[in-house]
């Protein structure tokens, strides 16, 4: 089931088989890992559950182990936190932070939200717990457009942080609403130029992307969904191969789930690595292990803000059954 078993060779003061001493760890202190998609390879084959951000918050609510370890970013954890105010919810790199959720200053939206009086406020999930307090409803890609048809269509709307996120809904939904002008460095690395090349020079291969890319890049694409939405579709999808347009790290799970397929991930826009997230490859089994080990990093928050964060966090809950 692992793809490597061994600690890297010269890493001192680490075991010898680091899953297994996670393993036992993880009995230890009665923990779940929790990983999302784009994590490297070795996190998602240790963890418990694998999932998209909706799924990942869906397992954070469910959970009754003791400790949360989350192998994923800072706002993934921190939602977990947020659900689970008594349990000891673990990050493997505090540093692990999230382009989109720091585009959003809470100040700054304060004041945006104050300039547009009587708007719902909807925000997608990467944010900070600080832009949850200030939200009515939060989303994810997976359910943004669901939850946005459920609004009635007098009420006016600001959805934040992501801006590619947010037109993607407008066009799926005719929904006019106030966009905060954020996005992901990783999604708008993708290039269209780049993309029709490769389609060009693979025609067998159907295009899939995130919603979080640009619309020149959506434009291109024949399915367009969460990261979960994207796995499910390349195993019912009739297609031999897909250009994949997100982070990388997804292909792990579905060349697992349709082996006898091609994927090609997408390029960036120069011949670099940046359609990796960068902050979700600080994580490392080594970290991962040590987080478990020593109890830390943790996730902590004013109690006040958790409990502003919440209220929006189940109302998305309970409107995506
Ligand atoms: P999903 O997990 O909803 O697919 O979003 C991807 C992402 O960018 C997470 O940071
Ligand atoms: Fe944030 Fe983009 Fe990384 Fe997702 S891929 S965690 S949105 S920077």
């Amino acid at each position: 089931m692992f793809t490597t078993t061994l600690s890297k060779p010269g890493m001192t003061g680490f075991p010898q088989d680091l899953f297994a001493a996670i393993q036992e760890l993880k009995r230890d202190l009665n923990a779940v890992i929790l990983a999302h998609y784009y994590q490297d390879p070795d996190i998602q084959d240790v963890a418990d559950y694998i999932g998209d951000s909706l799924g990942l918050s869906r397992q954070a609510a469910k959970t009754d182990a003791d400790v949360i370890v989350f192998a994923g970013v800072h706002f993934m954890a921190e939602t977990a936190k947020i659900l689970n105010p008594g349990k000891l919810v673990l990050l493997p790199d505090l540093a692990a932070g999230c382009s989109l959720a720091d585009s959003c200053p809470p100040d700054q939206f304060a004041a945006f939200k104050a300039a547009h009086p009587g708007h719902l406020v909807i925000s997608y999930i990467n944010c900070t717990a600080e832009i949850k307090a200030l939200s009515d409803i939060i989303c994810t890609s997976s359910n943004a457009v669901r939850i946005v048809q459920q609004v009635p269509p007098e009420q006016p709307i600001i959805f934040a942080p992501d801006r590619n996120l947010g037109k993607y809904v407008i066009e799926q939904t005719g929904r006019d609403m106030v966009l905060w002008q954020g996005s992901c460095i990783v999604h708008e690395t993708f290039s269209e130029k780049k993309m029709v090349q490769l389609k060009m020079e693979h025609p067998e291969a159907e295009a899939i992307a995130h919603p979080e890319c640009e619309p020149a890049v959506l434009r291109h694409a024949s399915y367009i969904g969460s990261t979960t939405a994207l796995l499910n579709y390349v195993q019912q999808s009739q297609s031999s191969a897909f250009i994949v347009a997100t982070e990388p790290g997804i292909l792990h799970q579905m060349q697992k789930a349709a082996p006898g397929k091609h994927f090609i991930p997408a390029p960036p826009l120069n011949n670099c690595a940046c359609n990796e997230c960068p902050h979700m490859r600080l994580n490392t089994l080594e970290k991962l292990y040590l987080c478990m080990k020593n109890r830390a990093p943790e996730i902590t928050l004013p109690e006040a803000t958790r409990v502003e964060a919440l209220r929006p966090i189940q109302r998305m809950l309970e409107m995506s059954v």
